[in-house]
């Protein structure tokens, strides 16, 4: 079992003071930095570009995972390795050259990543499975933090888990993560989880105990805890 890693969405961050945000909520023991970047074409929502996402690199030496929902996306990639990304995921949907993509995030010096939207079926992984080192299933349509987390996902990562089989790839699962289906995530075998809302909902002084809640359910499922 590849390791646990919690993974907050700073999409549910206050954009007005993002650096002090993201330093409390790693504090609070987020694993990694869930960054969100949507253009208002692929999604119908715009966050902020890769000079944006430079500038909170300063806070952390943690690892930033970059989740790209633009298209097209290859303009794009080297501005976001230059401005300090670790992983960077782009969607199976956002454009018709996707070995093409992950071969330029590799070529970066960087973890390449592909993402699927809840509706497209996972063989799209079939032939990249080789060039990449982090799948993300959607479990809400992107665009939006606080929605409802879609069930059919569930089987969908336990399908792409065995695909997988012993190959060096994390498994990350995004939208409506929540510490009541943590558990059944972690159990169909994804171990990135992001949260935005369960994290940081109740604000900074709950960021703590939520993030703990979501991994204590994900470990007790991976039993890894009792
Ligand atoms: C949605 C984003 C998610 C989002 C998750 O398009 O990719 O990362 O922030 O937010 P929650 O956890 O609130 O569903
Ligand atoms: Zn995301």
């Amino acid at each position: 079992m590849r390791p646990l890693q919690i993974c907050p969405s700073i999409l549910s961050a206050d954009f007005s003071r993002l650096g002090d945000d993201v330093r409390a909520v790693l504090e609070a023991g987020g694993d990694i930095v869930h960054v969100d970047v949507m253009d208002g074409h692929f999604v119908p929502n715009i966050t902020f570009g890769p000079d944006v996402m430079k500038s909170i690199r300063k806070v952390t030496d943690k690892i930033f995972d970059v989740h790209l929902m633009i298209s097209p996306v290859d303009p794009y990639l080297e501005a976001f390795a230059k401005g300090g990304a670790d992983v960077i995921t782009v969607h199976a949907e956002a454009g018709p050259h996707l070995h093409r993509s992950l071969q330029a995030i590799r070529a970066l010096g960087k973890r390449a990543g592909v993402s699927l939207n809840p509706g497209t079926p996972e063989s799209v992984l079939e032939y990249v499975l080789d060039d990449l080192d982090l799948i993300l299933v959607m479990t809400v349509n992107p665009g939006f933090g606080g929605q409802k987390f879609i069930p059919s996902g569930l089987e969908k990562i336990a399908r792409i888990r065995a695909m997988i089989g012993d190959r060096p790839i994390d498994l990350e699962v995004d939208g409506g993560v929540t510490a009541d289906n943590a558990g059944a995530i972690a159990k169909a075998g994804a171990n990135w989880l992001v949260a935005g809302s369960a994290v940081f909902k109740g604000g900074a002084d709950h960021y703590a105990v939520n993030i703990e809640a979501i991994r204590r359910a994900a470990l007790i499922a991976r039993g890894e805890m009792v």
